[in-house]
């Protein structure tokens, strides 16, 4: 048995070195450590924005603290690569897996063979649908991205009463297509301003969470429609910093010729909210590292975890006091 595992082990570290991912300490019994410590295996999707970036330091810093072993993967923004990472931790027998699903769809066979592994899932940030068994994970670990929506549209209904002009026209920016918080935070926003003749919606493009694209699509439907767009809704802060870019270059002014509402809550949007170029930002925390090195823990000792955790999140709008605003951390 020991020597079968110590193949399997010989054998995942080959594959990892060839797929990026990071064992960030050895198991135990390669290095003579005395103890079991639990051997985490975490999938993430890539660093596509600040926030990624400080959600994998969460992790990282989480796993230090409570002493759990770290087997990290980077997927690079590609599902295939998240899919691969999965069957490489299952190869490697870890206690636990968590990953964070790029999409919402396409994850059954996967999960299939984890759950036949005896491995728990644990999902981050992202939800998975579809088709879907729901024993094929344990829990998610996450925010609640349909009240994220609700809290933009919310804003919004608040800026409107303000507003001397009778119809506000409406740009959105997309996340990812089919991932969890672009799906919900549209249809949270929607579900609120929806009948309210004051709000016409001129058109919603995406700009993959990543602050390049925001900047490119928000040039796009600048040339459109131009000084006609009242509002931009997007669905996170790297999309936003780049809409401002392009706001800025069109000689608009952000948060006065044009409303811009935000998702995620980084410093740079924090900073520009304080300037008055952003009117509200929708807290999203990525530190749930905390949170999923105690679930792992929970699992591996067999006992039961609730099926859902939100962690506590707010808003900042231009209406609050920012000064007691303390530093994001991302
Ligand atoms: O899934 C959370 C989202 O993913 C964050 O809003 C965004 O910044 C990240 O890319």
């Amino acid at each position: 048995m020991r020597k079968h595992r110590f193949i399997l082990i010989l054998l995942a570290g080959c594959l990892f070195l060839f797929a990026g991912c990071t064992p960030t300490r050895e198991r135990p019994e390669e290095t003579g450590e005395s103890g079991n410590r639990l051997l985490l295996g975490f999938a993430q999707i890539g660093s596509e924005s600040s926030w990624r970036i400080g959600n994998t330091r969460s992790v990282q810093e989480a796993a230090e603290q409570h002493g759990i072993q770290l087997m990290m993967s980077d997927a690079n923004q590609k599902q295939e690569n998240e899919i691969r990472a999965i069957r490489q931790f299952i190869a490697y027998q870890v206690d636990v897996i968590a990953f964070v699903p790029i999409v919402e769809e396409g994850w059954e066979n996967v999960l299939l063979e984890a759950r036949n592994a005896g491995i728990p899932v644990i999902l981050s940030d992202r939800q998975i649908s579809g088709t879907i068994d729901e024993s094929l994970y344990t829990t998610y670990v996450g925010a609640d991205f349909y009240a994220e929506g609700k809290k933009a549209g919310e804003f919004l209904l608040k800026k409107a009463e303000q507003s001397e002009k009778e119809t506000l026209h409406i740009v959105e920016l997309l996340g990812t297509p089919g991932s969890t918080p672009a799906l919900q935070r549209e249809r949270g926003f929607h579900d609120v301003i929806a009948g309210d003749s004051r709000f016409e919606m001129l058109e919603a493009v995406s700009g993959d969470f990543l602050r390049s694209k925001g900047k490119e699509s928000m040039e796009k439907l600048l040339e459109k429609w131009g000084s006609e767009i009242d509002v931009l809704y997007s669905h996170n802060d790297g999309m936003t910093l780049g809409a401002i870019d392009a706001i800025e270059s069109a000689g608009l002014r952000p948060g006065k010729d044009i409303v811009i509402i935000t998702v995620d809550g980084e410093q740079a949007a924090v900073d520009l909210l304080k300037e008055g170029k952003i009117n509200c930002v929708v807290e999203c925390t990525p530190m749930l590292g905390d949170l999923i090195m105690e679930l792992t823990e929970k699992l591996a000792a067999g006992e039961e975890v609730p099926r859902v955790i939100h962690p506590e999140e707010t808003m900042f709008t231009e209406y609050d006091d920012l000064d007691g605003i303390p530093s994001r951390g991302y």
